[in-house]
């Protein structure tokens, strides 16, 4: 196990679509879950996709802590979850503004609009499929991770940049409206 550099926006690992894992059991994604459990924990995200460590493959980890599951029914703290060549699905056109911080872009956050609820499956490391509907934090952090597989940085999903900031001015923005524990909230 390694703590992994964590790649930042503009590297070109970053904006391609990474390559479906053939064989989630293999002693490669083994290690390479490993290091990406340790460096999440050592960067102290919610979550963390492959190509953030430099690696070109579709896997995802994450997690919802208590303090961030939202009062939304399939919103409730999850533990570490391993996600191999996930697929996300929509189950509403309805989307949500909310806070979003990445170790890919370290320093700021920004108001990301999502799905609220969805439904996506994947592959654990046992090679069992995982499948599960998901809104709230847990919808957010799972459309996060797997947009990095696609290339897509949160930023590029947002529709309003007078809501993306430095998380030090976001944060005293928001303490004058009694509103910072929302920064604490975000994702990844
Ligand atoms: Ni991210």
């Amino acid at each position: 196990m390694a703590i992994r550099k964590i790649a930042k926006m503009g590297h070109p690992v970053l904006k391609r679509a990474a390559r479906a894992v053939s064989d989630p059991k293999s002693p490669e994604i083994q290690a390479l879950v490993a290091d990406m459990v340790e460096t999440m924990a050592d960067a102290n995200g919610a979550g963390l996709a492959a190509p953030q460590i430099h690696e070109d493959l579709r896997v995802v980890i994450f997690h919802v802590p208590a303090e961030r599951a939202t009062d939304a029914p399939e919103d409730k703290p999850e533990p570490l979850t391993v996600l191999i060549n996930p697929v996300v699905e929509p189950l509403t056109q309805e989307r949500e503004l909310g806070l979003e911080g990445c170790l890919s872009v370290p320093g700021f956050v920004g108001a990301v609009p999502r799905f609220t609820k969805i439904r996506y499956s994947g592959y654990g490391l046992d090679g069992q499929k995982i499948e599960r509907e998901a809104s709230g934090f847990h919808a957010r952090v799972v459309q996060h991770e797997c947009d990095h597989l696609d290339g897509i940085l949160y930023p590029q999903r947002m529709e309003d940049l007078s809501l993306f900031g430095y998380v030090e001015e976001v944060r005293r923005a928001l303490e004058a409206r009694d509103e910072a524990h929302t920064v604490e909230e975000a994702a990844d």
